[in-house]
């Protein structure tokens, strides 16, 4: 039999971190006091497989599939429950903790209405993946399964089949630990037992995608991706979210230029094992409504006769008086974008008036989401310098005639539905030029009108809260003709005659990193082509 590695977290030791020497399966090695006997197995390549057990719960060791031999012990150990000891000699295949695993394995699948064909899981199910390791015989159980209900709606985002649930209680743990709420629950016993809604609730709180993840089985589905896609036919590409200023790790899972989920990518100092439901459903932007073509007049044009339009009509009101040039940065551009237009702005073209836009705050928790839905808004404002005026400024500056021309890079929030914003005299310009990723109210009012990259479509790297400088990187092809901002920036800087060549995104985070202190530690990280997704039991 062969079984594919299952791979848990490794505990890094710290300098004052007791260890425990520890024998498993004849190989001894050091571990720190504390570390969960199934992680120590499988960093050292056990296999031992798990149901219950993630690593960001706590662990109820219910499902008994991870049992071990530990000398000494009469009866085989849950080894998610148990923590190493030192001198502790494990055996993790002896014939009867291999015997075990496969008896409960078998009860598990004893009612299991064994529906790969049409779940939304195949392909990253446990269940199905420890059958094929580990068993991968006949049912031995030809009685009536017991029914249980199917397609049941337990909240806006969810949809429970109650008979793929294998009662582990993960999802539970995740709205009560992570969420901190009640919202699930079992009920009834024995073949009967059922995963239920607390009474009074729905699964609606803003984590709650975060139990389809962690649900072992496709009992839980994602109502914005069932059906949408099977499992193997995804890409996957590490990025940021962007949906707001924590920047939780994500995995930006892919097919055909379309992205069709985001799921959380653990990072202990940001997110962990976690993301909002509203982080997730952002991807959604990058495919709605795009900007695909560059405009001029209102006409699409090719890129050349664009960036030819747009620097004539820019020289133009510089000549006019550079006093009244003003430019618009975004706290939803990549560093690299922000960097190359503050260059522009500030070093090339010796510009005095410089705005800040972003989508409006929201609502905030102190679990991850942050009030402040814009994910770079820290690099925005280190890159600015102090240089940097709000939107309130921009919209008296243009009520009292001081600007006449505009370059907007990023419309995100430039039209606010409530805000200062949402009463931008526009009209009042003489010229307006604007890099934009969408068609909207102010790529329709400019003259000309550049298509740009969303976040998932070029790279970069975003800011956090907490001033964690991370990689984002292009997941999908651009929309349209769309380019990256520094590259549009670095064309239209020579339409302007400066000299400003970047030629990838990394030359621009190389010398942004040089230039600004708050950069002089990040990684670019190495290149990562798009990867069809694994079996993706890790995030489970
Ligand atoms: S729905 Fe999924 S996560 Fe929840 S108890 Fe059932 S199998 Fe476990
Ligand atoms: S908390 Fe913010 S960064 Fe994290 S998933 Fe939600 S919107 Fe995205
Ligand atoms: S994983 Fe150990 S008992 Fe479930």
């Amino acid at each position: 039999m062969t079984t594919t590695p299952i791979t848990t977290t490794p505990t890094p030791p710290s300098s004052s971190t007791e260890m425990v020497t520890v024998t498993i399966d004849g190989k001894t090695q050091q571990f720190p006091k504390g570390t969960v006997l199934l992680e120590a197995c499988n960093q050292m390549g056990a296999g031992v497989p798990f149901f219950c057990y993630h690593p960001g719960l706590t662990s109820p060791a219910v499902c008994r599939q991870c049992l071990v031999d530990v000398k000494g012990q009469p009866k085989p150990v849950p080894s998610c429950y148990t923590p190493v000891a030192d001198k502790m000699e494990v055996m993790t295949k002896s014939p009867r903790a291999l015997d075990v695993r496969r008896q409960m394995l078998e009860f598990t699948l004893v009612n299991h209405p064994i529906d790969c064909p049409i779940c939304d899981k195949a392909g990253e199910c446990l269940l199905q993946k420890h059958y094929f390791d580990w068993d991968a015989k006949l049912a031995r159980n030809d009685g009536i399964k017991i029914k249980k209900a199917k397609v049941v709606d337990i909240g806006p985002r969810i949809v429970l089949d109650q008979e793929r649930c294998i009662l582990c209680t993960r999802c539970i743990r995740v709205c009560d630990e992570v969420a901190k709420t009640h919202q699930l629950e079992m009920a009834d016993r024995g073949d009967h037992e059922i995963l239920t809604t607390a009474p009074g609730h729905k699964l609606d709180n803003p984590y709650s995608l975060n139990t389809v993840d962690v649900c072992p089985v496709g009992a839980l589905t994602s109502k914005d991706f069932r059906f949408e896609m099977r499992v193997w036919e995804l890409y996957t590409t590490p990025s940021i979210c962007p949906g707001c200023a924590t920047g939780c790790n994500i995995e930006v899972h892919h097919s055909r230029g379309k992205i069709q989920r985001l799921v959380p990518r653990q990072n202990d100092q940001v997110n962990e094992h976690w993301m909002c439901d509203e982080g997730r459903l952002t991807y959604k932007r990058v495919h709605a409504e795009r900007l695909a073509a560059p405009m001029s007049g209102g006409a699409p044009v090719d890129w050349d006769e664009a960036l030819d339009d747009a620097g004539r009509v820019l020289r133009a009101a510089l000549d006019a008086g550079s006093a009244g040039v003003g430019v618009v940065m975004n706290a939803q551009s990549t560093n690299e974008d922000l960097y190359a237009l503050a260059r522009l702005t500030f070093d090339h073209l010796g510009l005095g008036k410089a705005y800040l836009a972003g989508l409006d705050q929201g609502w905030s928790d102190d679990i991850l989401v942050s009030a402040d839905k814009n994910p770079n808004t820290a690099g925005a404002m280190a890159i600015g310098a102090g240089r940097l005026r709000t939107l309130l400024d921009l919209a008296n500056d243009l009520k009292s005639g001081a600007l006449h021309t505009l370059l907007v890079v990023g419309t995100h929030g430039v039209i606010g539905k409530d805000g200062a914003a949402g009463a931008l005299p526009l009209d009042r310009l003489t010229t307006l030029v604007v890099i934009g990723t969408h068609r909207d109210e102010v790529s329709a009012a400019a003259k000309v009108a550049l298509p740009l990259c969303e976040w998932a479509e070029s790279d970069g790297t975003f800011t956090n809260r907490l001033g964690m400088v991370q990689r984002v990187r292009a997941a999908v092809p651009p929309a349209g003709d769309s380019l990256p901002g520094w590259e549009i920036l670095s064309h239209l800087a020579r339409k302007l005659g400066a000299t400003m060549e970047f030629t990838e995104a990394k030359t621009v985070f190389a010398e942004a990193k040089q230039k600004l202190p708050f950069m002089k530690d990040a990684e670019w990280g190495r290149p990562l082509l798009p990867v069809q997704l694994r079996f993706a039991g890790s995030r489970g």
